[in-house]
């Protein structure tokens, strides 16, 4: 039974630094292409067996100390009542502008409308058998109305940060249906066996803290709050935050994804002792030849410098023309470093 990575979400002293990657189920390994080839990307996150088997791939070739359910933070928006495609991007066909539009989404009911993402919960309990916890994760309320608004990526998300502005009704309306949706499918994650949770706040960043403070901060500690987490660990990741760290924090939870923009001994010094970290490798380093990956690694834990609560992660997710086996590396390295 691996519960490094639980015990260090909980802040508790662990015999080596745990290790998984964001993203580590995906192209960069020839045996997800292999599924994948078969099936589309959504049909992939909606057939049990297969998303099943594609989240045990990395655990089983990086030797990593977590799984993470393999699904997408949009899976959940579909059953709201809006098409979506991957191209390989999201791309949502009408995407959310008005009060009307607002009022047409409903709340799914995990169990009637996605199934397949708790069935894999279960198929995975069981074939993992205590061997990794699994993680489950689902997209902060922000991240997502930034998709359902623009309708697919942007660069500069002008969209939403317009409806915000100048309909700030309709904002806080969507964001209000998009709390609930997420803390009705997080919970069912966690009573079909989630035994953490993250919650991607990709685009969290982009807004001024001001903003942040005002237009998404409410939202993710209403979610937070609503969450069944006795025993469930939630793992906050705000990419681009780190100057607003005091303010982030303040959403609660018990582990904060740090991206690698930020010194992570800064960052616990920011934080306190109160929340754990994850993270913060540069995901490029991936590309670097060996011994470059284990002096980045080791200074990465030595920033750490020994505290407890540290999980080991990349900034952001794995890119996927990364070689696997600096991947498998990378995980060896902390693992070796690490040792007590
Ligand atoms: O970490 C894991 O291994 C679990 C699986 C996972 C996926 N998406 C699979 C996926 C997770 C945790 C996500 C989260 C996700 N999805 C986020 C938040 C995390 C982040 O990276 O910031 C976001 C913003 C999305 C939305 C999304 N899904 C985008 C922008 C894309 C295109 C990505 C690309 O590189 O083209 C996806 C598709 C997607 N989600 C793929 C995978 C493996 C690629 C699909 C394919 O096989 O073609």
């Amino acid at each position: 039974m691996n519960t490094r990575f639980l015990d260090a979400c909980w802040g508790k002293p662990v015999d080596r630094t745990p290790v998984w990657l964001m993203r580590q189920a995906g192209r960069y390994l020839p045996e997800y292409m292999r599924v994948r080839s078969k099936c589309t990307f959504l049909e992939l996150c909606k057939t049990p067996e297969l998303a099943a088997e594609v989240t045990i791939q990395p655990v089983d070739y990086l030797g990593v100390d977590a799984a993470i359910l393999f699904s997408d933070i949009l899976t959940p928006v579909e059953p709201m009542g809006m098409k979506l495609d991957f191209v390989p991007g999201p791309v949502f066909e009408h995407p959310i502008r008005t009060m009307a539009d607002v009022e047409a989404l409903r709340i799914p009911d995990p169990e009637q409308d996605v199934p397949y993402v708790l069935d894999a919960i279960k198929i995975l309990r069981r074939e993992l058998a205590g061997k990794v916890p699994l993680i489950g994760f689902g997209g902060a309320p922000f991240t997502l109305a930034c998709y359902m608004v623009e309708g697919k990526g942007s660069k500069d998300w002008a969209t939403i940060k317009r409806m915000m502005y100048a309909a700030p009704d309709v904002y806080a309306a969507l964001m209000e249906k998009i709390t609930m949706m997420d803390m009705e499918y997080l919970n069912g994650q966690i009573k079909a066996g989630a035994q953490a949770i993250q919650i991607f706040d990709t685009w969290g960043g982009v807004l001024s803290p001001t903003d942040y403070e005002k237009y998404v901060l409410p939202y993710t500690t209403k979610l937070i709050n609503g969450l069944n987490r006795q025993n469930v660990p939630i793992i906050h990741f705000v990419k681009g935050a780190n100057a607003m760290f005091p303010i982030v924090k303040k959403a609660g939870g018990d582990v904060m994804g740090l991206d690698w923009h930020i010194n992570l001994g800064t960052a616990r010094d920011i934080l306190g002792p109160e929340f754990a970290v994850q993270g913060n490798l540069d995901p490029t380093v991936l590309y670097a030849p060996r011994d470059v990956i284990e002096r980045e690694v080791k200074r990465v834990l030595d920033e750490n410098a020994g505290r407890p609560g540290h999980i080991f992660n990349l900034g952001h997710g794995i890119l996927p023309t990364v070689p696997p086996e600096n991947a498998k590396y990378m995980v060896e390295c902390v693992h070796r470093l690490s040792q007590k």
